[in-house]
Formats: C-alpha cells, structure tokens, sequence
C-alpha cells in the first residue's frame, strides 16, 4: 500500500485546466480563446486533403459500427469496433486466394468468393476455406480520426 503523490497532482491539474477551460473568472471580455492549443481542428468538409502526422486518415470512429466492421476496398484494410472505442484493423485481402473481404456481417468479415469468415475481434479464421487469419494492419486513433500507419 504506497499512496503516490502523483495521484494528488493529477487531481489538481485536472481542476486547473477546468477552472481555465471554462474561463469565467476576471472576464477580459475579449473572447480570445487561452484554452489548449491543441483540439479542435474542425473537419474541413469538401477539401479532401486531410493529412495527419505519421499516416494517411483512413475513416471516422463514427464510420465504424460497434460489433462490425467497415471494408475500405480501395485502402484494402478492414477497420472494426468489436468492442465500443476498441478498434482494430486487417488486411482486407483474404488468405484463401486474394479476393477482397466485402463485407463485415454478424460478427464477421466475409470473403465472396468462397466464404470465408473471419473474426472482428481478431482476424482469425471462423469458417473455411481460409488457411490464416487476416493480418492485422496498424492503425492509430486520434480523437475521431483513425489513421494507418
Ligand atoms: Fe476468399 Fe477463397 S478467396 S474464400
């Protein structure tokens, strides 16, 4: 039983940065935002170039449905929520001959060509003529955005 100082300052910083966020008290009046510089980047709709640091930005966490999966053909990755906030990606070339996954229905990601089935959670094989799981590719979430590494 070690009580850590450390949970101590993380409790004051966190009242700090609410008492600033919300920025009430001395009231300047001129409505410059002093919050974080970080945050809200607004989605520049229509652009199209939104590049982030360290990847390409595959898809919004919105975009994926809990307990199923989005197929982005033209990336061949499959990106899925098994859980609510966990995301995990794979290859979307299936491991039997090389067609495309299609679609991600009841909990799995379904191959057309032959019927394969592989798991959301993690890839593997949950019927055949498959031979190996989906590899797994690498993907970062950042707020809402999820980028491939
Ligand atoms: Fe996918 Fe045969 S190529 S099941």
């Amino acid at each position: 039983m070690t009580s850590h100082a450390t949970g101590r300052r993380t409790v004051l910083l966190t009242a700090a940065a609410l008492t600033t966020g919300c920025g009430a008290s001395g009231g300047g009046g001129g409505g410059t935002d002093t919050g974080t510089p970080e945050a809200s980047a607004p989605a520049t709709t229509g652009g199209g170039s939104s590049e982030a640091p360290g990847g390409t930005v595959l898809a919004r966490t919105s975009e994926i449905p809990v307990g199923g999966g989005t197929v982005f053909a033209d990336r061949k990755v499959v990106v899925t929520q098994p859980k609510a906030g966990e995301f995990k990606a794979f290859s979307a070339v299936c491991t039997h001959q090389g067609c495309l996954v299609d679609k991600v229905a009841d909990g799995t990601i379904d191959c057309p060509c032959h019927g394969s089935r592989y798991r959301i959670a993690d890839g593997s094989v949950a019927r055949g003529p498959a031979p190996r799981p989906l590899p797994a590719e690498r993907i970062t979430v950042s707020g809402e955005e999820i980028t491939l590494a």
